[in-house]
């Protein structure tokens, strides 16, 4: 949510933060700007919309500087035009701010007052003014920068370059993720580790409360006391094609043909082959554990819930599962010794952090599924088991979600070992199932010239119901979700069994109907019937099934097209089927020339409520 790049340096730094820039987009797009110091004076360009914008702005009018500051905005105070663009700035101090200034109403009051004339509808310009304030009265850069920290209150990462200590730049950090890399006479900051991938490896991750003077050449950081610190520098390997498209037309599909490769990387790290026994495991007591919280928001919520019904059948453990924006504001009964497991690509997610930090609080152990190994969720939960995903650039999430579900099929095997409900053969068998998941996600992904022709039916619908039963159900609600983000058509998720208690009345032939049907499945046969009552009512049926199911259909005389998929188990099943769901959505926005990368309104990473 919002990117900021930022070099000091003895050299121009423009053409290289445009291209930290780029790798930040990702998380936010509605608008971009630099500010640079140029022979002692601002120079500020910004410009709505994606980054090329300002790529054109900066060819009409270019700027340079050896110390510069930049943001990739997504909205949150203030329509996306170029007054509310950042940087942020007057005649002494120019900001990029990612977060919420929760008190930014009352301080701007305060700062009106004064006679400070505000542009913008941001709640980032405060700090513009109040450091200027702060200057005003004599006070250092850094003493400024204290004393702004005193006043905000919200979530922040901020960077901020002064026009008379041109040399410097300040960062701070609470809440929203905020890196400094450290380069030979030039030093770098970043929301994302990933946009200073090209000038340094070396990186320190700021904790929450820290901020940091920089030249170009030295850095000192400061703990939330005001205490001089060094935190640790860590070194980090970024392959180059890790963020390129390669040969691939999106990062979406790119993401989704990386499957195989990921989803066997993340069982190289939890499975032993040999043993076919998991070799995961957890500080948290799973014996002793009275129940299990889930808590995520979006396509990680719904890995929860194909998770809940693994953990209930093999764990036998009491699961419920939360959206973390809901359960941090109810009062969720925390029992002795429970365990709050926690799901999130990015791993800054706000609303998980805080459920998150809320369970820790309570008392719970806590466990945390995160792709991001150094991301606050990681560096906040007892236990961290990572994805091994790779950094994922397309804003809807597709590898992320099969290697959590990979990472929950583990934790649930090591979990009903724990509570002694899984024999050591039983085990293998599950074990011996997963470890066919890379396969079957290479076969399903053949399917791809069979998406094409279902995706020229969904591209007309305004309309399209998602259905499934057990696992299977939250796999729906996900191609749903995908529908929805990236095609922009309307689309739900439904449980095959609920569709009698009310959606079945939006069912008629404008309305195509997915159905996620392994025949493996318990539930096959009612689900089945379900195909059935909405063919009878002129759906149009896609049914996702493999061979056996396809017969079922035929011999039943359902007409419905069919996306075949390969048999495999039905433990496996949501793993293989979330697949096609991805596809599906990824070629029917492309038919309908979206932005498939970077859908309207959204963002990566949500780091606001
Ligand atoms: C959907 C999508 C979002 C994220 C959600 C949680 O394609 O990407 O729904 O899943 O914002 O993000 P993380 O997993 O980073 O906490």
């Amino acid at each position: 949510m919002c990117g900021i790049v930022g070099i000091n340096s003895f050299e121009n730094v423009v053409p290289r933060i445009m291209d930290g820039l780029s790798r930040l987009e990702y998380r936010g797009y509605d608008s971009a700007g630099i500010a640079t110091i140029d022979h002692g004076q601002f120079q500020v360009r910004r410009a709505v919309g994606k980054l090329q914008s300002l790529r054109d702005l900066l060819q009409h009018h270019p700027v340079q500087g050896n110390v510069g500051i930049a943001h990739t905005r997504w909205a949150t105070h203030g329509v996306p035009n170029q007054t509310n663009a950042h940087p942020h700035s007057n005649e002494y101090v120019a900001v990029v701010h990612n977060g919420i200034i929760e008190n930014h109403a009352e301080l701007r009051a305060g700062l009106q007052q004064k006679g400070y004339v505000f542009n913008s509808q941001t709640d980032t310009e405060v700090v513009v003014h109040l450091f200027t304030d702060y200057l005003k009265q004599g006070k250092t850069p850094l003493e400024c920068l204290q004393s702004l920290l005193g006043d905000i209150v919200g979530a922040f990462a901020l960077a901020i370059i002064l026009r008379q200590f041109p040399d410097l730049m300040l960062v701070a950090r609470k809440g929203s993720p905020l890196v400094i890399g450290i380069g030979k006479d030039e030093m770098y900051i970043g929301s994302d580790a990933l946009a200073l991938s090209d000038w340094t490896n070396q990186v320190i991750y700021l904790e929450d409360g820290d901020y940091a003077e920089l030249t170009a050449k030295s850095y000192q950081i400061y703990d939330v006391a005001h205490q001089a610190i060094s935190r640790p520098i860590k070194v980090v390997e970024f392959k180059a094609d890790a963020v390129a498209k390669g040969s691939y037309a999106h990062f979406m599909q790119k993401e989704i043909f990386e499957q195989p490769m990921v989803i066997g990387k993340t069982l190289q790290q939890y499975v032993d082959s040999e043993a076919l026994a998991t070799k995961l495991s957890t500080t948290a007591d799973w014996m002793a554990a009275p129940k299990l919280s889930i808590v995520a928001c979006g396509t990680s919520y719904y890995a929860g819930m194909v998770a809940k019904y693994w953990f209930e059948t093999y764990a036998k453990i009491s699961v419920e599962v939360d959206i973390a924006s809901e359960f941090r504001y109810r009062d969720p009964v925390f029992l002795e010794e429970g365990i709050t497991l926690v799901i999130s690509q990015s791993g800054e997610t706000i609303d998980t952090l805080m459920a998150l930090t809320l369970a820790a609080e309570k008392g719970q152990q806590t466990v945390a599924i995160v792709n991001v190994p150094e991301s606050s969720i990681a560096r906040t939960a007892q236990d961290v088991l990572l994805t091994y995903a790779g950094p994922e650039i397309g804003v809807a999430s597709t590898k992320a979600f099969t290697a959590q579900l990979t990472v929950l099929a583990n934790l649930v095997i090591y979990a009903a070992k724990q509570r002694g409900h899984l024999t050591q053969s039983q085990e293998k068998a599950l074990v011996t199932e997963l470890m066919t998941a890379p396969g079957l996600v290479m076969t399903a992904l053949q399917t791809e010239t069979d998406i094409h022709q279902v995706a020229l039916v969904l591209e007309k619908a305004q309309d399209v119901l998602f259905l499934g039963r057990g696992t299977n159900f939250p796999v729906a609600l996900e191609g749903a979700l995908k529908l929805k983000e990236i095609s922009y058509i309307h689309a739900e998720g439904y449980a095959a069994g609920e569709l009698k208690h009310g959606p079945i009345a939006l069912i008629d032939n404008t309305v195509p109907v997915v159905v996620n049907i392994p025949a493996t499945d318990v539930w096959f046969e009612k689900t089945l019937s379900n195909v059935q009552e909405v063919a009878a009512r002129g759906a149009k049926t896609i049914c996702l099934t493999d061979a056996k199911g396809q017969k079922a259909l035929e011999a039943n005389h359902i007409d419905s097209l069919v996306l075949k998929m390969p048999t495999c188990s039905s433990f496996v099943a949501p793993i293989v089927y979330a697949v096609p769901m991805q596809l599906l959505a990824y070629h029917t926005a492309v038919l309908r020339g979206t932005d498939v990368d970077q859908p309207r309104n959204l963002a990566k990473s949500v780091t606001v409520e």
